[in-house]
């Protein structure tokens, strides 16, 4: 009998211990591919696949055009644009992870318009109407915003945006990491411990 309990304890350990089924989406939200941001969301990626599988994009891997406001999407839960099946390929890319680290620059203290652009047309996905597109449920989101100047409170709005877009998706906020004082990729390697600690409450 104690040996059954001691057994099923140490398996339950190992599969708790074991995520390597599980899938991670890591996106750049900046358009620059070799810039700070891409050098945080690489590091996140390489401490993420001891234990996930992991996948890297970056909104410039992708060309879409603004939403035009129409509301279509309110009422049908479908985009009338022309190009919808890249925003629809996109969120199969999130649909696909259990969990989604979004990377930020500060952009005039927002979002880099790309990125703001590319929520917009996730309207379609927005759960304030009915109907709307969904993603699976049961999804953890986690944001990381940078910037060049020192105060974090900058960091907090971007944050703020991830977590507000996350929110709408049904997507859980789990975690957040602001890093101030970051302009170049060269300034990436001196904050490499807080990014990995930040990594291991993932
Ligand atoms: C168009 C633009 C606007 C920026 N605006 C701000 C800003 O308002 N506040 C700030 O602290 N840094 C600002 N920055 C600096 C970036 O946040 C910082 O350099 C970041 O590391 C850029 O990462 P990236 O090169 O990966 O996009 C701006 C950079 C650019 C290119």
């Amino acid at each position: 009998m104690l040996e059954n309990i001691q057994k099923s304890v140490s398996i339950s350990v190992r599969i708790g211990g074991y995520r390597g089924c599980m899938n991670a989406l890591v996106i750049n939200c900046s358009p620059v591919r070799t810039g700070a941001t891409a050098e945080i969301a690489k590091l996140v990626s390489e401490q993420l696949s001891a234990e996930y599988s992991v996948k890297s994009i970056c909104i410039d891997d992708y060309s879409f055009s603004f939403c035009k406001g129409c509301r279509s999407c309110h009422n049908t839960a479908k985009c009338v644009m022309s190009d919808a099946i890249v925003i629809e390929n996109i969120m199969n890319e999130y649909d696909e992870a259990d969990i989604i680290v979004s990377v930020s620059p500060s952009y005039w203290a927002d979002i880099p318009g790309q990125f703001k652009a590319f929520i917009d047309r996730c309207t379609p996905w927005c759960n304030t109407h009915e109907p709307h597109a969904s993603i699976k449920p049961g999804k953890k989101g986690y944001a990381i915003a940078l910037r060049t100047g020192p105060n974090m409170s900058e960091c907090e709005r971007i944050i703020g945006s991830i977590e507000h877009f996350y929110g709408h998706l049904e997507i859980e906020c789990k975690g957040h990491l602001g890093l101030t004082s970051i302009e170049y990729k060269t300034d990436v390697e001196v904050r490499k411990q807080e990014i990995v600690d930040f990594c291991k409450s993932m």
